[in-house]
């Protein structure tokens, strides 16, 4: 049995949230992907556990990573996997879980935490909204609470335990063939002890974290996503991301 931490992650059907479900689930965490329907969630998982669950051959485990990362430090350890993966309606996801990873569109961001909010019960909520212009995603919209993180924490309640992070984290952060620079991942809070928590999940599934500050912080580090998708298009690169250097 593992002992790192259960975690859900809601919109684990998509695009970042896929990429994180399947490097948490390698890196040995037991895994719950949420999803609005249940049936899709469920499908998910398996499609992720046939890629990574081969825990006898860690060549075969890593063979087929996935559409978006072939490249994996966790290459060497993948017949030490030790976690498990499942897929559930969103509510139920958080209900098992420790820790909870919601990464939804920011249009349906609200709406997601409210139907989860009664399930959260004080877990770190993990948050990786970035409010992108619809009609331009090399630029951003403001929001009225300053940030989808602060948007986060005002619909979960003063109890809450929000962290941002991962906003900056593009999915082809982990590409095929080779060896490649990985980003940091700057995380923002305001529960020393949850952002702790984020920290050591990035650490294991390969990224740096960094404790970036207060959660109003989330105002500066959501606006370089799309800085990042900008210097991605002019270079035409998908994975343009973050490093802090002189720590
Ligand atoms: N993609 C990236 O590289 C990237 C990088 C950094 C940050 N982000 C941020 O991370 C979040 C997720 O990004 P993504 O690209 O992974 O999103 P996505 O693939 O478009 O959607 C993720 C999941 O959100 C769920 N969802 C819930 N309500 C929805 C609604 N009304 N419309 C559409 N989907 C809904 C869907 O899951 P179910 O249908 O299963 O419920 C969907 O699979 C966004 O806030 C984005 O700004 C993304």
């Amino acid at each position: 049995m593992s002992d790192k931490k259960k975690v859900a992650v809601v919109g684990g059907t998509g695009h970042l949230g896929a990429l994180l479900a399947r490097r948490f689930y390698a890196a040995g965490y037991d895994v719950i992907i949420g999803s609005r329907d249940k049936a899709k969630a469920e499908a998910s998982a398996r499609s992720i556990e046939e890629v990574y669950g081969n825990r006898t051959s860690p060549a075969g485990a890593c063979a087929d990573a996935g559409p978006h990362d072939g490249f994996d430090p966790l290459r060497d350890t993948a017949h030490l996997y030790t976690g498990s993966i499942s897929g559930a309606e969103n509510k139920e996801a958080c209900r098992a879980a420790e820790v909870i990873v919601v990464s939804v569109p920011y249009a349906a961001q609200a709406d997601i935490l409210a139907s989860i909010r009664d399930c959260v019960d004080g877990k770190p909520v993990v948050v990786t909204s970035v409010p992108l212009d619809p009609g331009n995603p090399t630029s951003w919209v403001d929001v009225p609470d300053g940030s989808a993180a602060e948007e986060a924490a005002r619909i979960l309640g003063p109890e809450s335990k929000v962290v941002a992070a991962f906003e900056n984290l593009s999915m082809h952060s982990f590409p095929e063939g080779g060896s490649v620079e990985l980003p940091d991942v700057l995380i923002c809070g305001d529960d020393a002890p949850a952002k702790a928590v984020v920290s050591e999940m990035c650490e294991s599934i390969g990224l740096r974290g960094i404790d970036a500050g207060p959660l109003k912080n989330a105002r500066v580090i959501e606006k370089m996503t799309p800085v990042l998708i900008g210097i991605n298009k002019r270079m035409k690169k998908r994975r343009a991301g973050i490093r802090i250097t002189g720590i």
